[in-house]
């Protein structure tokens, strides 16, 4: 059968991304590749607990059918957490959804026609840059700066875009580089938009994982017109399997997702909900996220400190204040698919900086995940890491 695919689907057989997560699965091979957060910390036991109370007591409900907006009270448990991170927010402004990348795929769905333009951090999450896509998005990549998006960037991208309809931006920890945007842009990223009338995505996955400095208000925090979208999910501090995730919205908006929403999977997993719901009642989940919190410190160190050591000359790394991730920049004349084929060889996997780009790719680029290896292994993956990386610069260099 020739399937005649919409316009939707990539057209070409690559899947770069998919390729490279292939070749880090063999056992020998230490993968600084996949964004996997530690399951040493998954709380297995409390979980299983809420799961055995949910079936004891409320079994009939949690398996039937849901509402499309979620699971109430789980939606009131999201908005006092939402309004303790600085947004003014009730459960009727609170969706949950099947994961923060069900949410970038509503927002996609719901905001996104062919050809509209979509302003997006150089680098970002690759997998918004392929559901944005998906939708027809003109993608246009603002630069950034060690503290995030540059704000002279993002002016002259509005200035030659006037169209632009919306912005994504992850300011905490963002993936893939780290990087973390403080308040005072925020807030000018934020008045800057709302003049020009533009919706902003604001992802903010990792923002609770937050291990040294300050914590910053988030974009919406900021927002007086109902132009930002905040989305955020249990993936990174409690677990990513149960697949939930959530949307904090002006009311406009959330009546228009909803239905939307309803029209892809009718509600995320009901059980989940409840589970989660219980778990979040029953259990301290600031203390929970301490730990998350003081494990990764622990590792992010290790991995700096091992790169700082043995990394060669030229190469340099960001210096993340939380969440899961290093962006590693060698010279631009390494070409790190090249490396990363060469670093397979030594048995340690990393994502070369690539696909993370909307449109030219700054070369010399990757990164590097420190959450879901201990620091015995990661003084080994940058061992090794750092053997290819000299041989493939001395080799390249020649
Ligand atoms: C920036 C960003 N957004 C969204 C996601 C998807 O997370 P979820 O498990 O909530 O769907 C990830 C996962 O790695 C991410 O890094």
């Amino acid at each position: 059968m020739k399937f005649n695919f919409s316009k939707r689907v990539p057209q070409n057989d690559d899947d770069a991304v998919g390729s490279i997560l292939k070749a880090a699965v063999d056992p020998k091979v230490i993968s600084l590749a996949g964004g996997l957060p530690s399951p040493d910390l998954f709380p297995v036991k409390e979980l299983k607990k809420a799961a055995d109370e949910v079936f004891d007591n409320d079994g009939k409900t949690a398996l039937q059918y849901g509402m499309a907006a979620g699971y109430e009270k789980l939606r009131e448990q999201v908005a006092e957490m939402t309004r303790k991170r600085g947004i003014e927010c009730s459960a009727d402004d609170v969706v949950i959804t099947t994961g923060t990348e069900q949410s970038i795929d509503l927002v996609g769905k719901l905001l996104v026609n062919p050809g509209d333009t979509v302003l997006v951090e150089k680098p970002t999450y690759l997998c918004t840059l392929d559901v944005l896509r998906s939708y027809g998005a003109k993608l246009v990549g603002v630069d950034m700066d060690e503290h995030g998006m540059r704000m002279d960037a993002l002016k002259k991208a509005l200035d030659e875009h006037p169209d632009a309809k919306l912005l994504y931006t992850i300011p905490n920890f963002q993936n893939p580089t780290g990087r973390t945007m403080p308040n005072a842009r925020r807030e000018e990223m934020e008045k800057m938009l709302a003049e020009r009338n533009i919706v902003i995505l604001e992802d903010d996955p990792y923002g609770k994982v937050r291990y040294s400095g300050k914590d910053q208000y988030p974009v919406k925090h900021f927002d007086h017109t109902g132009n930002v979208i905040y989305q955020s999910s249990f993936s990174k501090f409690l677990v990513p399997g149960l697949r939930l995730g959530w949307i904090v919205a002006d009311p406009a908006f959330i009546k228009r997702l909803v239905p939307m929403k309803q029209s892809t999977d009718l509600h995320s997993d009901n059980l989940s909900q409840y589970v989660v719901s219980r778990y979040l009642a029953e259990n301290d989940i600031q203390k929970h996220v301490d730990q998350i919190c003081a494990l990764y410190k622990k590792r992010a160190e290790t991995m700096m400190k091992e790169l700082d050591e043995k990394a060669p000359k030229g190469v340099t790394h960001s210096n993340p204040e939380g969440g899961m991730f290093l962006w590693v920049k060698a010279p631009e004349s390494v070409n790190t698919v090249d490396l990363f084929k060469e670093c397979i060889k030594h048995h340690v996997a990393f994502v070369p900086g690539a696909p993370f780009y909307p449109g030219k790719v700054t070369q010399g680029t990757f990164r590097l995940n420190f959450s879901n290896a201990d620091s015995k292994t990661i003084k080994i993956a940058i061992d090794r890491l750092c053997d290819a990386l000299n041989e493939f610069m001395k080799t390249t260099s020649k």
